[in-house]
């Protein structure tokens, strides 16, 4: 595979591991980083380098042949970058979430028009322990789902929110628990249940009032076709507990913390099966597949493949947040098929 000519944008926390991923990758050659605190992005060209680091993205992609651009920047810029680089025919590979809003959403959807590739990095759906989950319910054997709830119980306190600013408010952010912790189960969800219907939610911030203006608490109600979801996500709890996702199947519940997968069939019978993983990179709790979803990324880019985590992909995902924001901002039931498809 020829080595694509790589750049990040935004050299915080989760740059980090992309710059991993990056350096040393027998896919890409980091050539340049940008971030707006120039200290940041020449740290890491420093660390990862050498590359040619930047005050702006603008001045990036002016002087730099980048291929594929790796957007680590907070969420309200995700959309505004990716479509800057498309502009230019530059890949996309953005963190999560991909928008912020229903109007960024319409615009990223136009990204599908463009000639570049997009993805989204929802790594958690390379996990060995997702991977089992779907490969068993393909198998049939689990039969239907009739019924899935989720948990995910962390904890933010304020220095997580005081040292990066734009965390905690509406507008840079775009929410909290949902949109930034927890959409990864969120995603997960969705792709093992489909699209909901309809959702139906409410919201609070119960620990950092004063502190942040978006949701520490959230919970939501999914109407998906022929079963319902119930989530829950908070950061006001005292620990980052595994996050537990359960699957209720005509012939099993599945029952997914993290690495571990514990089936209990309907003849009594108990399977617990740990999933060993790679060590991760950066903080436990962001998950550890990241380079996998990446390197994977680049492949499909150089093969001409379909990738796992392109736009189609995240769709379901997207608006299924979206709504279940719209809901617990109203008040009321929101059903999907009433907004933007
Ligand atoms: N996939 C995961 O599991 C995972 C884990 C952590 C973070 N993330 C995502 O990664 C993104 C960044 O999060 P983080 O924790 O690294 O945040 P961070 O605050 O540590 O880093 C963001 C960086 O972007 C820079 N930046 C801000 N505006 C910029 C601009 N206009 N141009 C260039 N640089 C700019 C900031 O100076 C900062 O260095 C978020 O979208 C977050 O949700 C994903």
């Amino acid at each position: 595979m020829r080595k694509k000519k790589a750049g990040i944008v935004g050299c915080g926390g989760i740059a980090q591991v992309h710059a991993k991923a990056l350096a040393g990758s027998d896919f890409a050659e980091l050539i340049a980083c940008a971030d707006i605190r120039p200290e940041r992005s020449e740290a890491m060209a420093r660390q990862y380098g050498p590359m040619n680091a930047y005050p702006s993205l603008e001045e990036m992609l002016e002087k730099e042949p980048i291929e594929v651009l790796h957007i680590c920047t907070p969420h309200y810029l995700h959309t505004p970058m990716a479509k800057l680089a498309a502009k230019k025919g530059i890949h996309v590979f953005t963190e999560k979430p991909p928008v912020i809003s229903w109007e960024q959403w319409m615009e990223f959807l136009t990204l599908e028009q463009e000639k570049i590739r997009v993805g989204v990095c929802f790594q958690n759906r390379y996990n060995r322990s997702v991977r089992y989950l779907e490969n068993l319910l393909a198998s049939g054997k689990p039969g239907k789902i009739l019924g899935a709830r989720a948990f995910v119980t962390w904890n933010r306190n304020v220095p997580y929110y005081t040292e990066s600013g734009w965390r905690g408010s509406l507008t840079t952010e775009g929410g909290g628990v949902l949109i930034n912790q927890s959409i990864h189960t969120l995603d997960l969800m969705v792709r093992f249940l489909g699209r909901p219907q309809a959702v139906e939610a409410s919201m609070a911030n119960r620990h950092l009032k004063g502190v942040i203006e978006v949701e520490d608490t959230l919970e939501a109600y999914l109407e998906f076709p022929g079963a319902d979801g119930l989530f829950y996500a908070t950061t006001a709890y005292c620990a980052d507990s595994p996050v537990l996702l359960e699957l209720v199947c005509e012939n099993v519940t599945l029952r997914m913390e993290e690495s571990e997968v514990t089936c209990l069939w309907k003849d009594g019978q108990k399977e617990r099966i740990s999933f060993e993983q790679p060590v991760a990179q950066g903080k436990a709790y962001w998950g550890v597949s990241h380079e996998v979803c990446i390197a994977d990324f680049y492949e499909a880019v150089d093969r001409g493949l379909p990738y796992q985590n392109d736009i189609e992909s995240v769709k379901n995902t997207a608006e299924t947040m979206l709504a279940v924001y719209s809901s617990a901002r109203e008040g009321r039931r929101v059903t999907l098929d009433g907004k933007a498809q």
